[in-house]
């Protein structure tokens, strides 16, 4: 009888497991949408001066555009020395912007590890008069607020420890030979940050500029991260033909996103990722909200840049504009996580361009002033400027209206619908001054619309 009942049981359970597949990795992922980057190294001390003259360019980038000696950098570390530096507020920075993971840069090109690993001297925890493990205290602030957390790891960069630089080497002490680098540094680099943390940290690995990666040194990286982590979420920057999970548009916004893939586009709230201490060039919270919107528009994630002081301090322009973002987030946040890409198309516009390098201005909708995420029989159409006459146009949709109302309050709107559009009657008054968002229910689980509605410049 028992080997009967155990029988039908492991049938059961086999079954089960071919019925639904293996969980999708991407899962939580996907439904998170908005996440934190944060850019901390040394470089935060020079701060974007090097002898007393500014150095172009962004402020990580420091040490190469600078061509500072090694010995020279080195030193910078002295000063490092973030007191100010508590876990718990900067995770709750980002989780009441409305932000579901962090990814933190672990080792940034200059090869300074933010924690103290046994290979290399070149760490926070030796080198400057800090010693404490800031990866530590960020993964235990994460488990507490139900934060992921990820790390950023320059693989294949690394300035201070024999790995590749762009350009080439500036300094006759700096050593390079990538395959020493890769199995003495990168290698047990990757797997202490594998270990050291419990089993949900990292739950990305955000890799950057594979500079002399051939697909053997990046096997050796992927084969520590499958033996030690292997359900783990991999960006696509690894290099050596490996794809990766997602694409990582960079400063831009891609005009149609990348349609059934996963992508995340990462972007500075000012023109730099490390603290620059005369970068003022802040966007303001509209553009970044709307960036927000859009992106969820086009399936993707948005991963935004943060970079704190030497001290510790995230700068008070970043604090207030994701404060900001987080209280439109508890509004509006049922249109964002979880939903999925628009069901039109047509709103992208002709102009509408995503624009790379490091400027401060990023497209937004010089096409038509809305978007759309959907879920199943939803849609949330968002829209950035309030029509003065009260009346807004949806194109094309053939799935049937059965209900609309402002998100933000849940006030019922009137609307009529015919075979060309839906016209929705709003308030005179936007709900919210940078997007107000309106849930139209539909009969259709997924809302059907007409060719013309999905039509998009390519
Ligand atoms: C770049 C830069 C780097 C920055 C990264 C973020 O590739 O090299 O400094 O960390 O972009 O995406």
């Amino acid at each position: 009888m028992k080997r009967i009942v155990l029988t039908i049981i492991s049938f059961f359970l086999l079954f089960n497991l071919f019925s639904q597949g293996k969980p999708d990795k991407m899962e939580w992922w996907r439904e998170a949408k908005f996440g934190m980057f944060i850019h901390w190294g040394v470089y935060s001390v020079p701060a974007g001066y090097y002898h007393g003259q500014p150095v172009k360019g962004i402020g990580e980038w420091i040490m190469n555009r600078g061509k500072i000696p090694m010995a020279e950098y080195q030193q910078f570390a002295k000063k490092f020395d973030p007191t100010d530096f508590n876990a718990d507020q900067w995770v709750k920075i980002a989780r009441d912007a409305g932000m579901k993971y962090i990814v933190i840069t672990a080792k940034h090109h200059d090869g300074f590890a933010m924690w103290p690993t046994k290979v290399s001297k070149w760490n926070i925890y030796d080198a400057t008069p800090w010693h404490h493990d800031p990866l530590q205290e960020l993964a235990l602030a994460c488990r507490k607020y139900g934060i992921k957390l990820g790390f950023y790891y320059s693989q294949a960069q690394d300035w201070n420890n024999g790995g590749a630089a762009a350009g080439g080497k500036w300094d006759s002490t700096q050593q390079h030979d990538m395959d020493d680098y890769i199995d003495k540094i990168a290698v047990p680099q990757v797997k202490e940050l594998l270990t050291n943390y419990g089993s949900d940290v990292p739950a990305v690995l955000w890799w950057d500029t594979p500079l002399d990666m051939n697909p053997e040194r990046a096997k050796k990286l992927y084969d520590a991260v499958e033996a030690l982590k292997p359900g783990i979420i991999m960006n696509n920057r690894l290099g050596g033909g490996f794809e990766g999970d997602y694409k990582t548009p960079e400063q831009k916004i891609p005009p149609q996103g990348f349609p059934g893939q996963d992508w995340e586009t990462c972007m500075t709230i000012n023109n730099t990722w490390g603290y620059k201490r005369d970068d003022e060039n802040w966007k303001s919270t509209e553009i970044l909200i709307r960036n927000l919107c859009d992106i969820a528009s086009k399936g993707g994630n948005y991963l935004l840049n943060i970079g704190p002081t030497s001290k510790g301090i995230i700068p008070s322009p970043e604090v207030e504009r994701l404060a900001a973002i987080g209280r439109w987030m508890k509004e509006n946040g049922e249109a964002i996580y979880g939903a999925g890409p628009t069901a039109f198309g047509v709103e992208f516009g002709k102009d509408v361009k995503g624009r790379s390098g490091y400027g401060k201005e990023i497209m937004v909708s010089s096409g038509n002033d809305w978007r759309c995420t959907t879920k199943p029989g939803k849609l949330y159409i968002i829209i950035f400027n309030w029509p003065e006459d009260g009346k807004f146009e949806l194109p094309g949709l053939e799935s049937k209206v059965t209900k609309a109302y402002l998100l933000a309050d849940h006030q019922e709107l009137k609307f009529t619908q015919t075979d060309a559009a839906v016209t929705l009657d709003l308030p005179s008054v936007a709900p919210d001054k940078i997007a107000s968002v309106v849930c139209v229910q539909i009969a259709d689980n997924a809302a059907k619309v007409t060719p013309s509605a999905k039509e998009q410049s390519h």
